[in-house]
């Protein structure tokens, strides 16, 4: 099992930390894949794969990278390996459907038009609209009374923070948080599950719960696993694509007025901020046998960083790969992974980032970043976003 300093060290990469490669890492990534694609660094312990070819075709391959992290706790979906994972996704995927999250899109916008006529002509993008935006979606689906969304919010907070790079001991105590508040949300699915096994809803828990393949249901357990996997990996990760386009607006204002012209657009627009500034810029596995990548013989056992934030950029996959261009296509970017753990999230993920700037465009002009604010990058080498996006804009 891994030691959580172990795996705090492995995520902090030295090049990433100056405050410039915070705020912009792909400078720094870019070089790294051009001067050593693929290596091992002697301090996080760990291999760094960057070339769009060689991450590609270390997600593809389960059998030889594996998910698998050992952790008895919690077992879920992003850390299992074949057949078990086939057998849980499938069944999940039965519940989380396209059309079930197409379903969604009338309340989502409600709920971006509500925080958006809340800001006054001033607002940080990510407190008053990127952060409640994907939390407030996540329950509704899921049927969180309302009553309890402010519990919720607190509880899916201290599941990310640990996305941080942090010191060892500071690393430690956010793990026992985190231990406590997967005991809380526990308890409280549980409650919920019990509520639904008597008098079933319309919402993603009945459905977890009716999921039936040949036979085979989701138990209990897994339910419970599954809801809080999707406030970990749902909720920042989202927060994360709106603050970045809000950011590419801003970088590039003359954007606001070609898709606000054009709003038809947005989903290539999305697309393009996804591969530009993916909100998960790494992704791990481990060796299961030795392998060979890109010339380096990986053992088995041995950690593997795949850095999607490099690739996305490699110029043997994309033309102008450091330009932004709304309407890249084709765009194959790997900001939501590849292979059997593609994102589950993505139809979901795309959704919201789509209603989120439509539905800003029709609202705010001339959006513009405060001059003179400190902008805070999440201290992470794992998520790309940032925690404060101060704007002002006309309405
Ligand atoms: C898996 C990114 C939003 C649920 C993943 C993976 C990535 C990713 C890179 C693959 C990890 C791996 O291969 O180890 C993102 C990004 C998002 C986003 C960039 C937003 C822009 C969401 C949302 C949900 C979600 C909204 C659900 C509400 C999941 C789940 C998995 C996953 C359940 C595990 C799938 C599996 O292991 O089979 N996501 N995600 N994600 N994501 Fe997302």
């Amino acid at each position: 099992m891994m030691k959580g300093s172990k795996f705090a060290n492995m995520l902090r990469m030295t090049e990433l930390e100056t405050p410039e490669s915070r705020l912009d890492p792909f400078g720094v990534l870019s070089q790294l894949r051009r001067e050593s694609p693929v290596r091992f660094d002697e301090n996080r312990n760990c291999w760094d794969v960057f070339p769009y070819e060689d991450v590609h075709r270390i997600l593809k391959d389960p059998k030889m990278f594996s998910s698998a992290r050992g952790a008895a706790a919690n077992q879920n979906l992003l850390f299992m390996d074949p057949p078990k994972h086939h057998q849980l996704r499938d069944l999940v995927n039965k519940a989380f459907t396209p059309r079930a999250i197409q379903e969604l899109a009338p309340r989502i916008r409600d709920i971006a038009e509500d925080l958006l006529s809340q800001a006054g002509a001033e607002m940080d993008v990510v407190h008053d609209f990127a952060a409640p935006l994907p939390v407030i979606v996540i329950s509704e689906l899921l049927g969180v009374p309302s009553s309890d969304r402010h519990h919720f919010k607190q509880w899916s907070d201290v599941l990310v923070e640990s996305a941080e790079d942090l010191s060892d001991e500071a690393f430690e105590q956010i793990m026992q948080k985190r231990m406590k508040t997967v005991g809380e949300l526990t308890d409280y699915f549980q409650g919920i599950l019990k509520e639904r096994a008597s008098e079933p809803k319309d919402d993603l828990v009945s459905a977890l719960m009716q999921a039936e393949i040949e036979g085979e249901k989701l138990s209990e357990q897994e339910i419970v696993n599954f809801c809080i996997l999707l406030l970990a990996a749902g909720n920042e990760t989202t927060t994360n694509l709106i603050t970045n386009s809000f950011r590419i607006l801003t970088e590039q204002p003359q954007l606001q007025v070609e898709l606000a012209q054009d709003p038809g657009v947005i989903p290539t627009f999305i697309e393009e901020v996804l591969r530009y500034y993916p909100p998960i810029v790494s992704i791990g596995r481990v060796a299961s046998e030795d392998v060979q990548i890109g010339g380096s013989l990986i053992r088995k056992g041995d950690q593997v960083i795949t850095w999607v934030g490099a690739a996305n950029r490699d110029e043997s996959k994309f033309t102008d790969p450091d330009a932004f261009h709304k309407l890249r296509k084709p765009n194959p970017h790997m900001s939501f992974g590849f292979g059997i753990h593609f994102c589950l999230g993505a139809p979901l993920a795309r959704l919201e980032g789509h209603i989120a700037i439509e539905t800003l465009l029709q609202f705010c002009h001339d959006i513009k970043l405060v001059p003179g604010r400190e902008i805070v990058p999440i201290q992470s080498s794992f998520v790309f976003g940032l925690k404060n996006y101060p704007v002002t804009f006309e309405s």
